[in-house]
């Protein structure tokens, strides 16, 4: 059984400023306590873009001081709000294809291999795929063909029918359909952010999910067209389980702190973390 943590969206800002009325380091420190306390036994965690929100190095640095607080090993793509050059400045052991994009495999085992891509475009907030990137997913793709995959990457494939996030959704999804045209069978699931909502479904035959982020969210709303409704819904993380049969997806609200109760009719404070 592999036991992940999926993250997303932790939009860092510089240390002691604040993002939409809210603290994304402190609430990143409290998925981080709770992933430490209840999660040790994760094999890893990844963070599925918009690491910082403005990309600037002093985010990144307060990224990474939060992050290295984890006792499970972490792993990261970009998103739109990222600034590639400044990431691999801070994190100098990130993990580039000959391109210079931030993408690259991880072993599953003989679950097959994990595979994170980068949808980050310059100056842009929707995303590209282009074909240098294409590429280089159709040769990961052409290697042990027998392996199956689960893909990573910050922007869904497909619009989600949020007209104010599809607008920023991959502007041109082409190329990474065609890359993995004739491979649908063999990829267990899409992982993405950008949404900052707890969304699954299936595309293609794949099932996705993606969830909130673990600062701002937003609303649920189908009418907006272009200006994007935020919210201050609960934070979440994922705990997925895997193994050759089952692919399970927990979002966690992981700052929730309540009462609880048992099916007895007993009741008790639950601290998560
Ligand atoms: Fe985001």
């Amino acid at each position: 059984m592999l036991k992940f943590i999926h993250l997303t969206d932790t939009h860092l800002v510089p240390a002691k400023q604040a993002l939409w009325g809210l603290d994304p380091a402190w609430r990143l420190r409290r998925a981080v306590q709770s992933i430490n306390r209840h999660h040790a036994d994760a094999e890893f965690c990844v963070v599925t873009g918009d690491l910082t929100h403005y990309g600037q190095r002093e985010a990144y640095v307060a990224l990474a001081e939060e992050l290295s607080q984890l006792v499970v090993p972490c792993l990261h793509i970009l998103g739109n709000h990222d600034h590639r050059a400044t990431y691999c400045s801070i994190f100098e052991d990130a993990s580039v294809d000959t391109n210079g994009f931030v993408q690259f495999v991880r072993s599953a085992g003989e679950l097959g291999r994990c595979v994170f891509l980068d949808t980050n475009e310059p100056g842009v907030h929707h995303g590209v795929f282009c074909e240098k990137r294409a590429e280089w997913l159709r040769a990961r793709l052409s290697e042990n063909t027998g392996d199956k995959v689960t893909l990573f990457m910050h922007h869904p494939p497909f619009n989600v029918e949020l007209p104010s996030m599809d607008q920023y959704s991959l502007l041109d999804p082409s190329h990474f359909r065609h890359a993995i045209d004739g491979h649908e069978s063999r990829i267990r699931h899409i992982f993405f952010g950008h949404v900052h909502r707890p969304i699954c479904g299936a595309w293609r035959g794949i099932s996705f999910s993606t969830l909130r982020g673990t600062n701002h969210q937003v609303a649920l709303d189908f009418d907006a067209t272009t200006l994007i409704r935020g919210s201050h819904e609960p934070p979440q993380y994922g705990v997925v389980f895997m193994d050759l049969e089952r692919l399970i997806v927990h979002m966690h609200d992981y700052l929730y702190r309540g009462e609880t109760f048992m099916m007895d009719g007993s009741k008790e404070f639950l601290e998560y973390s």
